[in-house]
């Protein structure tokens, strides 16, 4: 669905109408096994904008990791459709472009500048090896890596590896960066600072991101909105407005009322979901 902006400048409203990036439309997702038929995600829908921080938060299981399937194109809704540009998403794409949790997601025969020129070239951004180098050191720079462009992956820390997956992503431009959980195998202050420059980079390009995380925490401060789903199968609980809310908020009582009022969000379905495993027992 289309949003209507009022025009920054004040004076006349409703100056221009801009059409979402990504729409996800009543997506339902399985898995199917030789025994099981799994429901991962139930009739699941949200637009993403230019330039959102969107953010899916859910706990384990309620099919985060699915819906970026779902989006990177490896995964056909059974029901509902997922549209990029108002396009309906067939197949993977170089228009979007996922970073994982994990830190071999690097191939670890190639340094890390050509880490990032074989995924232009092979993305098809550019055949010219030397605009891919050029487009490769910006990226590089960007996230202040520069010293270690020729450096293996075995030879840098989590946190680096990470980085250099992100400038990978944001080196290939795509209409969305898929972001599944990038920070989670990081220790706690590597994770804080990571967060502060992945909204550094926001600032810089404003790019489209769509985050997992199951930190309520690590949402409200990376997201600019967020949405909610219930345990599995994932079903959308609430959207938020998180705009307001960065690293500076964090223990102020604004930031702790909406991380208190999303705790007992999901709290409400484990005790629900806990009910229901019990009478299932009994
Ligand atoms: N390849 C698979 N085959 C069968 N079932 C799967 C597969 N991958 C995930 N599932 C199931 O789908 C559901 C959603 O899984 P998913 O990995 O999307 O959750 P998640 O929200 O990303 O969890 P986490 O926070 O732990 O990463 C779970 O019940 C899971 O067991
Ligand atoms: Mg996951």
């Amino acid at each position: 669905m289309a949003k209507t902006q009022n025009s920054a400048a004040g004076g006349k409203p409703a100056a221009e109408t801009i059409e979402p990036i990504l729409n996800v439309d009543g997506v339902t997702l399985q898995y199917k096994t030789k025994e099981h038929l799994i429901t991962a995600t139930y009739r699941v829908g949200f637009d993403v904008f230019p330039a959102d921080r969107f953010v899916l938060l859910g706990p384990s299981g309620c099919g985060k990791s699915t819906l970026l399937k779902g989006i990177a194109g490896y995964m056909k809704p059974v029901e509902g459709a997922i549209r990029l540009k108002g396009r309906e998403i067939s197949d993977p794409g170089p228009d979007r472009v996922m970073v994982f949790q994990e830190f071999d997601q690097l191939l670890p025969w190639k340094t890390v500048k050509q880490n990032i020129t074989f995924a232009l070239r092979n993305g098809k951004k550019t055949d010219n090896a030397a605009e891919a180098d050029d487009i490769a050191m910006e990226y590089i720079n960007k996230v202040k890596l520069t010293g270690f462009a020729d450096t293996y992956p075995h030879m840098l820390s989590g946190g680096m590896k990470q980085r250099v997956a992100i400038a990978r992503g944001m080196a290939m431009e795509p209409d969305v960066l898929l972001m599944d959980e990038p920070f989670a195998a990081l220790d706690a202050l590597t994770r804080l600072q990571m967060q502060k420059e992945l909204l550094q980079l926001w600032e810089d390009t404003h790019f489209t991101v769509l985050f997992v995380t199951h930190s309520i925490e690590e949402a409200l401060i990376v997201g600019s909105r967020i949405l909610v789903l219930s345990p599995h199968p994932g079903q959308v609980k609430a959207e938020l407005n998180a705009h307001h809310l960065n690293h500076d908020n964090v223990g102020q009582k604004g930031f702790a009322d909406v991380q208190q009022r999303i705790h007992d969000m999901l709290f409400a379905d484990r005790i629900l979901e806990d009910e229901i495993q019990a009478a299932d027992r009994a």
